[in-house]
């Protein structure tokens, strides 16, 4: 599909998805959305994509959900468009595969809640994330206040979410929003060399280990090892684990088919 804000490539087994609205900061309106809706269905339906980078052209990741379009949206819209941009996210963030955000600069608002949909976040120096919604007299839309607490705790959830302060990437860092900071400008590399690294993996593993985090994490601990015990039995069904086990015995490298 072509995309007209959108940039979708492909380095050896990794997905390069690249937002290119940067006149306005790779700002979220209507198209934006339902351009990242298909394209993650692609990536999704693509058998040689094992992991995902995404990213943001220019100086910002996302500066956040297009204010000039939001403006003057009646409460029935506004509804609409939460829900639009959830139900995306909520993909990006259920995909079956491993997503890494490689954050340049701006993080805010839509753009903070991009981020945190994804698995893992690199950030340059120089990025910036924040929820600035109350600002502009809004909450959060896009699962901000459901998804910051379950990452840095309610507390500072609160603190950033109600002041609508931005924080640096080693704030970000110190609260355990971002994984990993990087010199400028090098965050998407250092996504890409994360995401290979990634990709030399057993393929079923490593989507089995993000299901077992994922559905565990939303509940409770004996529910959790069970999902973990039944994905774990389900690798060995799987040629990878005969092959990584394999090659452990005989002292060589795992070749991987997934
Ligand atoms: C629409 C945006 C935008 C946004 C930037 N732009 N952010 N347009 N929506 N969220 C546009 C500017 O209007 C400007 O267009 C161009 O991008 C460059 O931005 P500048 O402001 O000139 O850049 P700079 O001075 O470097 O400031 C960068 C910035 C600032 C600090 C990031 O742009 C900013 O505060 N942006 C808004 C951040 C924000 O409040 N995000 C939360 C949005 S609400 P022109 O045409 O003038 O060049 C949200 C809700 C999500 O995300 C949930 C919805 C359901």
């Amino acid at each position: 599909m072509e995309f007209k804000y959108l940039t979708l490539s492909k380095d050896g087994n990794v997905g390069i998805l690249t937002i290119n609205r940067p006149e306005a900061l790779n700002a979220l309106n209507r198209s934006v959305l339902q351009e990242l809706d298909a394209a993650l269905d692609e990536l999704a339906n693509d058998k040689d994509v094992y992991v995902i980078v995404l990213t943001g052209e220019g100086k910002a990741f996302v500066a956040g959900a297009d204010i000039a379009e939001m403006k003057d949206m009646t409460p029935e819209e506004a509804k609409e468009f939460a829900e639009t941009g959830s139900r995306v996210f909520r993909k990006l963030e259920t995909i079956d595969k491993p997503v890494i955000a490689a954050v340049n600069g701006y993080a805010l608002g839509g753009g903070c809640e991009l981020a945190m949909a994804c698995d893992i976040i690199i950030a340059g120096e120089q990025a910036k994330f924040g929820q600035p919604e109350v600002g502009l007299g809004i909450t959060p839309g896009f699962g901000g206040t459901q998804r910051l607490p379950r990452i840095v705790g309610t507390k500072i959830a609160k603190e950033m979410i109600f002041t609508g302060g931005t924080i640096t990437a080693q704030e970000a860092q110190r609260i355990g929003l971002v994984n990993k900071i990087v010199p400028p400008n090098t965050s998407l590399q250092t996504a890409i060399e994360m995401a290979k690294t990634i990709a030399s993996k057993g393929q079923v593993a490593v989507r089995n280990s993000k299901r077992a985090i994922d559905q565990g994490i939303e509940t409770d601990i004996d529910e959790g090892v069970k999902v973990e015990n039944q994905l774990f039995a389900k690798c060995f069904e799987s040629v990878d684990q005969k092959e990584g086990m394999t090659a452990f015995i005989e002292k060589r490298k795992p070749n991987f088919k997934n």
